[in-house]
């Protein structure tokens, strides 16, 4: 029976109330956690969106009817109660914020009831996130995606106050836009008015944000909606959502400055935590090299050390032959993991072969000094030493080895280093060691596609000092671009804008676009261009990213309220789903079903 809750207003949430309201009659209206039934007298657990609270229903101060419907409530009820509020008669209790307080109630109204919930709605929920996801309204209700959600507002709050104050306009653009082949796969949208044809949904916003500094906007943001069909992982979904922001006459050091500020805002505004300004930055060349990564956790050492030059020459054929092939032999030295069974050095072997490894070397020093290696039979005593001293070995460490090309070698031993720190527990979620990366490489060679692909995107400012070799050697090209990493997430990126028609044009040029090409795709903001360019800069977040390292969260998905899983699904909404064939016909659209068509049915 669901009662109506006229004549009554809330006047606080559940964890609103203190030891300084007792005494005071309040009205208060949640979900029932919990119903303890002592005879005479009931306790209930309220729970809202603030936390929980003590409910005491007792013979005497509240009718037999009340009472009665009191006896009733089961989890997840919706209820709304008026009563006094007073001091604990039991325990005091240490774990909740209400927890030195109850509402002795005298009305009580039953404002909906519920079927059992199909897990207990909880903190720290042990239940597979399939079931939470397919019920992710109840899913919500579990105090610590309260959190999440609350924290997440917080600092798109934040962020908007900030740079509103910073002079930035908040402008949307449109999410029906025009699909480009360049990035990850779009996702399309057909015409009903124009058959055939097809919008997509932005990656982000990039073009149309360099148009609207075009437009004389000098400064632009928003919390755009992006969407790239490309496989998901813990920190990627389908759609999320960037802090996106453009300026106009700024050069690299204008855009990290602006940028510095607002993470040191909200870092300290939402979490206390504060961030050391400024925030340090290496280039991508010392990022590969020091940590094998572009987006380095440099919450802990365990750093790359490049020994090419101490063991060319020497007689472990794995070695030189990767240097023959111009590789590099490179490795870490894991301190004080020189008693790591065989069997565990074994599994990070075959970790280091799921990255590209051919193998791993390895040397353990034993406490005693007596080393044991898979390769110390090809080397004199003198190699071995000159090795361990290049290491800096010491007795108990383990020290292990990748020789191959740089970029199998770095991703390798990034990793590694990476899943060592995890095994060994070093990395500490309270800690935010935040990371510019800069002067990344302009472009990538792309081995199918046999040209190079922008890195970042073709809109990207080569360094100045560099741009006499993009015709000559365009691989080593360093672009004006930068990103922003955060315990080893790539938390945002951004880049010096070309606004020379030359430079753009070269650009094209490099990466395989005929004059036509370009034109095609994208010749609005070419022909902007024509008509007065600002030199303009700008950077995008992963709100979903920051937001989930803040929160602690292990998933991007903790962090969105109705994320999709895996196979890019959205189990609650059974999205995406079949549509009628009447709509598919105004849309001008057949479907071919690939298992129908290799039976020949189609
Ligand atoms: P970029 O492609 O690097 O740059 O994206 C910016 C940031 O967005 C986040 N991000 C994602 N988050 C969740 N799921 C995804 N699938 C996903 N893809 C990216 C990352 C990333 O750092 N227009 C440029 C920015 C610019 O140059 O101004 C851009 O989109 O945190
Ligand atoms: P092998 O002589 O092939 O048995 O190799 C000797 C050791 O070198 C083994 O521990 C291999 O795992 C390791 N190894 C093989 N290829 C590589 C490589 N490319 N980089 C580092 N170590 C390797």
């Amino acid at each position: 029976m669901a009662e109506s809750m006229k004549g009554l207003k809330r006047t606080h949430r559940c964890a609103e109330l203190t030891k300084g309201n007792i005494g005071e009659t309040v009205t208060v209206m949640g979900w029932v956690q919990k119903n303890r039934n002592k005879g005479g007298i009931i306790f209930v657990d309220l729970r809202d969106r603030s936390g929980i609270l003590q409910l005491i229903f007792e013979n005497g101060s509240i009718d037999e009817e009340g009472f009665e419907k009191a006896a009733k409530l089961r989890s997840e009820f919706v209820i709304a109660a008026v009563g006094t509020v007073e001091a604990r008669s039991g325990a005091v209790n240490e774990n909740l914020v209400t927890g030195e307080i109850e509402v002795r109630v005298r009305e009580i109204r039953v404002l909906s009831e519920s079927e059992t919930p199909p897990f207990p709605v909880e903190e720290d929920s042990k239940t597979k996130e399939e079931l939470r996801l397919k019920y992710r309204f109840l899913d919500l209700r579990r105090p610590d995606m309260q959190r999440n959600l609350l924290m997440r507002s917080q600092v798109a709050t934040l962020t908007r106050q900030f740079l509103a104050d910073e002079g930035f306009l908040e402008i949307e653009t449109p999410t029906l836009v025009k699909s480009t082949p360049e990035g990850a796969r779009d996702y399309l949208v057909p015409s009903r008015v124009h058959p055939g044809s097809f919008y997509a949904l932005p990656q982000s916003p990039q073009t149309l944000k360099q148009l609207l500094m075009c437009s004389g906007c000098d400064r632009y943001f928003q919390l755009a909606r992006c969407y790239r069909d490309e496989d998901l992982r813990a920190d990627r979904q389908p759609e999320f959502t960037q802090i996106d922001m453009e300026l106009s006459f700024v050069d690299v050091d204008d855009v990290l400055d602006v940028n510095e500020r607002l993470l040191a805002h909200v870092f300290k505004e939402v979490l206390d935590v504060d961030v050391t300004l400024p925030i340090p930055k290496i280039t991508w060349q010392e990022a590969m090299d020091r940590f094998g990564s572009d987006k380095p956790d440099t919450r802990f050492g365990m750093e790359l050390i490049n020994v090419s030059e101490v063991v060319k020459g020497c007689g472990f054929g794995v070695f030189t032959g990767a240097l023959d092939q111009g590789g590099s032999v490179r490795g870490i030295n894991a301190k004080g993991q020189g008693a790591m069974p065989r069997k565990k050095i074994d599994k990070l072997v075959d970790f280091a072969k799921e990255y590209g490894a051919k193998g791993l070397a390895y040397l353990s020093i034993a406490e005693d000094g007596s080393v044991k290696s898979s390769f110390a039979k090809f080397m004199t005593e003198e190699e071995l030493s000159a090795l361990i001293q290049a290491m800096d070995g010491q007795p108990g460490d383990i020290l292990l080895f990748a020789a191959d090309k740089n970029k199998v070698v770095w991703d390798v031993l990034g990793n590694l280093r990476l899943e060592i720190a995890r095994q060994l527990d070093l990395l500490d979620k309270s800690q935010y060691n935040f990371l510019w990366v800069t002067e990344f490489p302009l472009l990538e060679w792309n081995e199918d596609e046999n040209r190079f692909v922008a890195m970042h995107h073709p809109f990207t400012m080569p360094m100045e000092e560099d741009l006499q070799y993009l015709d000559s050697d365009p691989g080593r090209v360093r672009a004006k671009a930068y990103d922003i990493v955060l315990n080893g997430t790539e938390i945002g990126g951004g880049s010096v804008r070309i606004h020379q028609n030359d430079i753009q044009t070269k650009m094209f040029e490099v990466i395989g676009f005929t004059k036509e090409e370009a034109q095609e795709q994208f010749g609005f903001l070419l022909n902007a261009f024509k008509y007065g360019v600002p030199p303009h800069a700008g950077l995008a977040y992963g709100l979903d990213r920051l937001v989930m390292l803040m929160a602690k969260a292990d998933s991007i998905r903790d962090v969105i309220a109705f994320p999709k899983v895996k196979d890019a699904s959205d189990l609650m909404l059974e999205a995406p789903s079949e549509v009628a064939v009447k709509q598919l016909e105004e849309l001008g659209i057949g479907v071919l079903k690939s298992d129908k068509v290799s039976e020949g049915e189609a």
